[in-house]
């Protein structure tokens, strides 16, 4: 299929070579021209705005930061909804607010919020899990992207509902990393060693910690979920319980300690960055 892809980051990227590694088109349109230049090279043609790359496409997928750059790039001038044709599909991968999958689902026919379980080596892999909240009919239209994307799909009746799992899902991780950081800031002033931390506790930790562990002691982090969009992502899931009625006790410590992490100098480091914030005082 040809296929529009809006925003080559970190995800952007991943998603746009597994695109083309499945024989589909891919016209990508980057806000910095220059960072397309990866997909370009893997074979990707390249557009000068969002409007030029959804001409004459056959679906749509967009990977962006926030609700803000969504918003400005699917509404906004030379916009995707300047030129998307009738009833093609439009694949909302970005990590976005619940409220904005449900109104980008009553200007777009066909609509899929398609958030991503995994970071870019999971999507690399193929062991990216895609939850899709999307009708019947537009889920038949993306199922060849998905086929592309990997096996792992798990769906949901609505397009708001796939972006609420996706915030839940999140929400766990972000709190149960802030969470180590801090059981290994409890036993440090109390005096055990990082050999006994590990010891302690790396029989202990949920799966999806794991691969945080030691990084969370202090070593060099692989650095691809960054503490600006944990931030995001945290404010997202603690503004959609506040919406619901539920107040998040634990939520709004977590998401603090993201913003905390993100204005200190760590926005561009992986999420792992907040063990700075419980470095004991010399
Ligand atoms: N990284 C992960 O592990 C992970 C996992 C699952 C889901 N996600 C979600 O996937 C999405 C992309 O994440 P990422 O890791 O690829 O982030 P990233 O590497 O920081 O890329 C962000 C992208 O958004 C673009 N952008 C930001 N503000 C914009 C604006 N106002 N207008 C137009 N474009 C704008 C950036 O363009 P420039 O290059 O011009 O700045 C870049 O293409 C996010 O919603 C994130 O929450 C990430």
């Amino acid at each position: 299929m040809r296929t529009a892809l809006l925003g080559t980051g970190r995800m952007g990227t991943a998603l746009a070579k597994r695109l083309l590694a499945a024989g589909h088109e891919v016209v990508a349109w980057n806000r910095s021209a220059d960072k397309a230049r990866d997909v370009v090279d893997a074979g990707a043609s390249q557009a000068a705005s969002p409007r030029e790359a959804v001409e004459g496409a056959e679906a749509v997928v967009v990977s962006l930061s926030d609700d803000a750059a969504v918003r400005q790039v699917a509404l906004g001038e030379a916009g995707v909804r300047t030129a998307l044709g009738e009833g093609v599909p439009y694949l909302e991968t970005s990590t976005v607010s619940p409220a904005l999958t449900a109104e980008l689902s009553g200007v777009f026919a066909r609509f899929a919020a398609v958030p991503v379980l995994g970071g870019p080596a999971a999507v690399s892999s193929g062991e990216a899990t895609y939850l899709v909240g999307a009708d019947d009919a537009t889920f038949e239209l993306v199922k060849p992207l998905l086929a592309a994307f990997g096996d792992r799909v798990r769906r949901y009746s609505s397009v708001p509902l796939a972006s609420t799992a996706k915030l839940a899902v999140n929400f766990l991780l972000l709190s149960g990393v802030v969470s180590l950081a801090e059981a290994f800031g409890v036993g440090r002033a109390g005096g055990l060693s990082d050999d006994q931390l590990r010891e302690l506790l790396g029989g202990v930790v949920a799966p999806g910690l794991r691969n945080r562990f030691e990084a969370l002691l202090g070593s060099p982090a692989g650095g691809w979920w960054t503490t600006a969009l944990g931030a995001k992502d945290a404010s997202l899931a603690v503004e959609l319980a506040h919406s619901g009625g539920v107040d998040l006790q634990v939520g709004t410590a977590v998401r603090d300690a993201y913003l905390r992490a993100s204005s200190a100098g760590y926005a561009d480091e992986d999420i792992a960055a907040v063990h700075h914030l419980y470095d004991q005082r010399a």
